[in-house]
C-alpha cells in the first residue's frame, strides 16, 4: 500500500494521512508559528477546534505561508456549548471568520453531547449539501452514538477522531469503524501531553531497530493500521521528525508487538462519562 497517498473518505474526499495537530499549543505566535513551520516542513494537513481558542493563529499561519487555501485540509470541531444552546450557524461562521476561510474540509462533532449531537448531525448534513463543507465526521463517538445516528438514516460519518496510542489501542472501535467505512482518526497519538508513554521499553527497542525515534514508531504504527494521526508539538525538529515516518516499514511481529502494549490507559476524558 502507498502511504504517501491520501485515503478517500467515504464521498470520495481525500485526507491526507499525517496532519499537524495543535490542541494545547497556546493561541497568539506560538500556534501560529508552529503551523508556519509544520506547513514549510510539507504539512498539509491541519486540526483545530472552536474550543482550542487557536483557529484565528491557524488561520494566520495559513496566510502567511503564501500556499493557496485549497492545497492545505482544515479540519475543525462544534463545540459542545455551541451545540446544547443550538448555537450551530453562528458557531461555524465564527470558525470560517478566524480561520479566515469559507469553507471547511472536515467538520466534526466534538462529543456526543446527549440530547444535542442528533439535531447537529442533521444540521451538518445540511452545511455539506450547502457546500460549506467537504465532508463531516465525528469525535469520541463510542459504538453507541454511532448506532444512534445510524438509526437517522442519513449520512454515514467520513471520519471518528478518537483518543489512540499504544496505550489505548481502541481495537474493537477500530473494527467497528472499518465495518461501517469510516476512517479512525487518532489524537493525543503520542500519549498525550505529559505521558511517559515514550519512554516505554519496547518502543525504545522497536526505535533502536529501525534507527527511529520512539515518536516516528508509534506514528508509523498508526498508518500501517490505516490510522490518520496528526502529532502536535511545539519545536520544529520534532515537527520534522514526527513528517520522517514515510521511509521504513514496521513488520508484522513489530506491529502485534505495539497493539499488545495495550492497557486502556486514557490521558483525556472517557466520552461515556465526560461532564463538560
Ligand atoms: P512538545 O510540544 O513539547 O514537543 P500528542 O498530544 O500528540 O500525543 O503529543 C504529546 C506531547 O508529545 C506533545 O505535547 C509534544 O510536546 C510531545 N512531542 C511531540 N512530538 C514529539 C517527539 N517527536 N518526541 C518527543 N515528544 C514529542
Amino acid at each position: 500500500m502507498d502511504l504517501t497517498t491520501g485515503i478517500e473518505l467515504n464521498n470520495g474526499v481525500e485526507i491526507p494521512r499525517l496532519g499537524f495537530g495543535v490542541y494545547q499549543i497556546p493561541a497568539g505566535k506560538e500556534t501560529q508559528k508552529a503551523v508556519e513551520w509544520a506547513l514549510e516542513l510539507g504539512y498539509r494537513h491541519i486540526d483545530t477546534a472552536s474550543i482550542y481558542n487557536n483557529e484565528a493563529d491557524v488561520g494566520k499561519g495559513l496566510l502567511t505561508s503564501g500556499l493557496s487555501r485549497k492545497s492545505v485540509f482544515l479540519t475543525t470541531k462544534i463545540w459542545n456549548e455551541d451545540m446544547r444552546n443550538k448555537n450551530l450557524i453562528d458557531s461555524f461562521e465564527r470558525s470560517l471568520e478566524r480561520l479566515k476561510t469559507d469553507y471547511i474540509d472536515l467538520y466534526l462533532i466534538h462529543w456526543p453531547v446527549d440530547g444535542s449531537y442528533l439535531y447537529t448531525w442533521e444540521w451538518m448534513q445540511k452545511l455539506y449539501e450547502d457546500g460549506k463543507v467537504r465532508s463531516i465526521g465525528v469525535s469520541n463517538f463510542h459504538i453507541q452514538h454511532l448506532k444512534q445516528l445510524e438509526k437517522l438514516g442519513g449520512m454515514v460519518p467520513a471520519v471518528d477522531q478518537i483518543e489512540l496510542h499504544p496505550w489505548l489501542t481502541q481495537k474493537p472501535l477500530r473494527k467497528y469503524l472499518n465495518e461501517k467505512g469510516i476512517v479512525c482518526e487518532s489524537y493525543s497519538p503520542l500519549g498525550g501531553k505529559g505521558s511517559k508513554l515514550l519512554e516505554n521499553d519496547t518502543l525504545n527497542e522497536i526505535a533502536h531497530k529501525y534507527n527511529k525515534t520512539p515518536a516516528q514508531i508509534v506514528l508509523r504504527w498508526d498508518l500501517q493500521n490505516g490510522i490518520v494521526v496528526f502529532p502536535k508539538s511545539t519545536h520544529k525538529e520534532r515537527i520534522k521528525q514526527n513528517r520522517d515516518i514515510f521511509d521504513f516499514e514496521l513488520t508484522f511481529e513489530d506491529m502485534e508487538r505495539i497493539e499488545q502494549l495495550n492497557i486502556n490507559k486514557r490521558s483525556g476524558a472517557n466520552p461515556d462519562k465526560f461532564n463538560f
